[in-house]
C-alpha cells in the first residue's frame, strides 16, 4: 500500500526531528560552494582588473562573518591602492548593534587580502583610517611589488568553520603553543574542564536562548537563511543547510519544506536552541580572543589575528566555531566581561576540537565584482 503525501511529510517531518538535523544520508546536499562557479553561475569578471588582482580580492573575501553578511566592499583608488570599507547594507543590528562583528570580520578579511597578497609577489601596507565604528571607510591598502612570499594559498580556500564532530580530547601542547603564539597576552586556551571554561558551555545555551526569543534577532537570521538554491545563487551571502551542518535527510526536509519564515516558528527556534546547546558541551575547549579595547584600529587588529589563527588550524586537524551570543547579548556580555581585567576586551569565543576527517568549505560568496567599486 502506497503511503499518501501528507503522512509522508509527516513521516519525514517526524524523522528530521527525533534526528536533531543530524546527517544520515549521502545524495541529499544542498547548495554549495563549488556550485557558485558552474555554468550559468560563471564568476563574473571585473573589467581592468589584472587576473592577479581579482584572484587576491577572491581570496580576500573567502573570510568568515558574521551570518556570512560579508560586511565590506573595496574601493579602488589606484590600480594598487584601495579602501577596505563597511557595507552599511550588510549589518546585523539587532545581533551586532554596535558593528563591533563587522569590524572584525573586516580584520579577517584584510587579512586574508594581505597574505593573499604576499603569495603573488606582493607587499600591502595597511593604514586603518577609520575612527568609528559606524564610519564607512576603515582600511588603506597600498600594494607594492616584491618576491612571492611562499605562503600557501589552500590555507585560505580551505578554512572553514565546522560546527560538528568535535573529540573531546585537549588540544596538545604544541598545537596550544602554536595557536596563541599568533598573539600573545590576547589569545588562550582553556580545557573543558578548566575552572574558566566551565560556566561557557551554560552560558553559551543561555544568551543563545534568550536571543532566539528575540524576534528581532530571529528575523535577521531568517531573513539571511537561504534554504532555496535559486536564493542561494541570488544573493550569495547568508547561510545555507550545509554551512549550518543540516545536512542529509534533514537537510533535505528543511530545504523541501520549510521556507524563511519557518524560521520564525517555534520548531525550527527549539531545534536551534537543543542542536547549540549540545554542540557548546563538545570539543577540547576554548579559544579566548581579546583585546585592549574596542577602537576601529583594535577590532581591525583583533579581526586579523583571529583569522591568522583560524589559516592555521586545518593543518593541525582543528575545528573553529566562533559561538557569539555571550558577547551580543548584554546580560551576559557584562557577566563575562567582568571576569576579564580592564584593557582585556573578549571579542572572540571559539569553541575548538579536534575532527576525524575535516570537511570542505560549503559557505556561499559574493563575486568579486560585486562588492568591488572601481
Ligand atoms: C565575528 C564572527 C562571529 C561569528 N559568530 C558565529 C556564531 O555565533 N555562531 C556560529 O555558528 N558561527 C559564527 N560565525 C561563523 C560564521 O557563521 C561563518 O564564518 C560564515 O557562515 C561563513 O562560513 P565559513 O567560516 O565556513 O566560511 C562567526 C564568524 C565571525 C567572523
Amino acid at each position: 500500500m502506497g503511503t499518501s503525501r501528507r503522512e509522508f511529510i509527516r513521516m519525514a517531518g517526524t524523522g528530521a526531528l527525533i534526528l536533531g538535523f543530524s546527517p544520515v544520508l549521502g545524495g541529499c546536499v544542498g547548495v554549495t560552494r563549488s556550485d557558485m562557479t558552474s555554468g550559468s553561475t560563471q564568476e563574473v569578471p571585473v573589467p581592468g582588473l589584472e587576473a592577479s588582482m581579482a584572484e587576491i580580492l577572491r581570496l580576500a573575501s573567502l573570510a568568515p562573518s558574521g551570518h556570512n553578511m560579508q560586511p565590506w566592499f573595496v574601493r579602488r583608488l589606484k590600480p594598487y591602492e584601495y579602501v577596505i570599507g563597511m557595507d552599511k547594507a550588510r549589518l546585523l543590528p539587532a545581533v551586532d548593534p554596535d558593528n563591533r562583528e563587522a569590524i572584525l570580520s573586516i580584520g579577517a578579511f584584510v587579512e586574508n587580502l594581505c597574505s593573499a597578497a604576499s603569495s603573488f609577489g606582493y607587499d600591502a601596507q595597511v593604514e586603518v583610517i577609520g575612527t568609528s565604528a559606524s564610519d564607512e571607510k576603515l582600511v588603506k591598502l597600498t600594494l607594492t611589488k616584491t618576491k612571492p612570499s611562499g605562503f600557501p594559498i589552500s590555507r585560505i580556500s580551505s578554512r572553514r568553520t565546522v560546527k560538528k564532530g568535535f573529540q573531546q580530547n585537549p588540544l596538545s601542547a604544541d598545537h596550544t603553543n602554536t595557536l596563541t603564539a599568533v598573539w600573545p597576552g590576547h589569545i588562550f586556551y582553556f580545557n573543558q574542564d578548566s575552572r574558566h571554561a566551565k560556566c561557557l558551555p551554560d552560558w553559551v545555551a543561555e544568551s543563545f536562548k534568550y536571543q532566539t526569543s528575540r524576534d528581532d534577532a530571529q528575523r535577521e537570521l531568517a531573513n539571511c537563511i537561504r534554504l532555496k538554491k535559486s536564493d542561494a545563487l541570488k544573493f550569495r551571502y547568508g547561510l545555507t543547510t550545509e554551512s549550518m551542518e543540516i545536512t542529509g535527510v534533514a537537510g533535505w526536509y528543511v530545504r523541501t519544506f520549510m521556507n524563511n519564515e519557518d524560521v520564525m516558528g517555534t520548531t525550527f527556534r527549539n531545534q536551534g536552541i537543543d542542536q547549540y546547546s549540545a554542540m557548546a558541551k563538545q570539543g577540547a575547549g576554548w579559544i579566548i580572543i581579546t583585546s585592549e579595547g574596542n577602537t576601529v584600529t583594535d577590532l581591525i587588529e583583533t579581526g586579523r589575528r583571529f583569522e591568522r589563527m583560524a589559516l592555521m588550524v586545518r593543518e593541525m586537524g582543528i575545528a573553529i566555531h566562533p559561538m557569539t551570543q555571550i558577547l551580543e547579548e548584554k546580560r551576559w556580555r557584562d557577566q563575562y566581561t567582568s571576569l576579564h581585567r580592564s584593557a582585556m576586551e573578549p571579542q572572540f569565543i571559539l569553541r575548538v576540537g579536534y575532527l576525524d576527517s575535516y570537511p570542505d568549505p560549503v559557505s556561499i560568496r559574493r563575486p568579486v565584482a560585486w562588492f568591488l567599486q572601481t
